[in-house]
C-alpha cells in the first residue's frame, strides 16, 4: 500500500527537473498522476508506466485559464476526480539579473507564470475537490524569498506571494477539507541557462547546516506527507526543504 493510493495528484511543470522526480515519487506511492506542462512530459509517462503506474500528459499553460481548464478536464475524464495538487510550474531559466534589467513585461510574465498560475489552477480545481470533500494543495515557494536574494526580484516577488496566498486560501478552503501548504525549495542545482549556478551552488552550500547539494529525491517525503492524508490536520503552512539553507521559518 503506497500513501497515494487510489489518489489523483496533477503536477504543474512536471516535465522539468524537479517536477519529474516529484511525478515519479507520487506515482510511486501509488498516485494517478497527471504531468501537466508547457513542455512535452510524456517521457516522464513513459518512465512512470514503465515502473507499473499510472499517468498522463497534458500540455498546459498554467498562466492561461483555458488551458488550466482544460488540465482539470483531460484530468477528470481520464481519472474521474482529483486529490492532490502541486503547483510546481514556474520560470526558472535566464531569470537571474540586476533588476533595474527586468522589463515590465518580464516582470508581469513572472508574476502570471509563478504567481497568479497558482490561483488560476486552485480555482479549476476546487469545485471538484470541494464535491469531493477532500483535496490536497502545495505551493511551490523558495528560500529566496527568506533570504532576499538578489538578482531575481521578479522570481522572488512572486514566490514570496504564494506564501501568503497558501496562507489565506487555507483560511477559506479548510471547511472544505482542503489543504494548502507551501514548500520553500533550497538549492537544487541543474543545467539552468541564464544562472550562473556554480556560484549560486557555492553561496548556498556554504549557508547550509548540511554541506551537500540537494537532490530531487531530497524533496519527495514531505511532498508525500503534505499531499496525503497524513496532513489533514496541517494547513497555511510553510515549511523549507533545503538542508538548512533557510533557519528563519516562512
Ligand atoms: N531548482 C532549484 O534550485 C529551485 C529552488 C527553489 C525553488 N524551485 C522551484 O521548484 C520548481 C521547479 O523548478 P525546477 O528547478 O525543476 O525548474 P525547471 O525549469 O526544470 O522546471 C519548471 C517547469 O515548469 C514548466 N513551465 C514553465 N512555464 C510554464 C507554463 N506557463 N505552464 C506550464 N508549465 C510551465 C517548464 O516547462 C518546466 O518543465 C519551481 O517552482 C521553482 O521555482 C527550484
Amino acid at each position: 500500500m503506497g500513501r497515494m493510493d487510489k489518489r489523483v495528484a496533477i503536477v504543474t511543470g512536471g516535465a522539468g527537473y524537479l517536477g519529474r522526480s516529484h511525478a515519479l515519487h507520487l506515482a510511486s506511492e501509488g498516485a494517478a498522476v497527471v504531468v501537466a506542462d508547457l513542455a512535452d512530459g510524456s517521457s516522464v509517462v513513459e518512465e512512470i508506466k514503465a515502473a507499473g503506474g499510472k499517468a498522463i500528459s497534458v500540455i498546459t499553460d498554467v498562466s492561461d485559464e483555458d488551458s488550466v481548464q482544460g488540465m482539470v478536464d483531460a484530468t477528470l475524464s481520464e481519472y474521474g476526480r482529483i486529490d492532490a495538487l502541486l503547483n510546481n510550474a514556474a520560470i526558472v531559466n535566464g531569470i537571474q539579473k540586476p533588476w533595474t534589467d527586468i522589463s515590465t513585461e518580464e516582470w508581469r510574465r513572472n508574476i502570471d507564470v509563478d504567481l497568479t498560475s497558482m490561483f488560476l489552477c486552485c480555482s479549476a480545481v476546487f469545485p471538484t475537490m470541494k464535491a469531493q470533500s477532500y483535496g490536497r494543495i502545495i505551493n511551490i515557494s523558495s528560500g529566496t524569498v527568506v533570504l532576499g536574494f538578489p538578482n531575481f526580484l521578479h522570481y522572488v516577488s512572486a514566490k514570496s506571494g504564494a506564501v501568503g496566498f497558501s496562507r489565506a486560501l487555507a483560511s477559506e478552503v479548510g471547511s472544505d477539507n482542503v489543504t494548502v501548504n507551501t514548500i520553500m525549495v533550497g538549492l537544487f542545482p541543474h543545467d539552468l541557462p541564464g544562472i550562473d549556478i556554480e556560484t549560486v551552488t557555492q553561496q548556498c552550500v556554504a549557508m547550509q547546516a548540511i554541506k551537500r547539494v540537494g537532490l530531487p529525491e531530497d524533496l519527495s517525503a514531505a511532498l508525500t506527507f503534505f499531499l496525503s492524508e497524513d496532513a489533514g490536520w496541517i494547513t497555511g503552512q510553510s515549511i523549507a526543504v533545503d538542508g538548512g539553507l533557510v533557519r528563519t521559518g516562512g
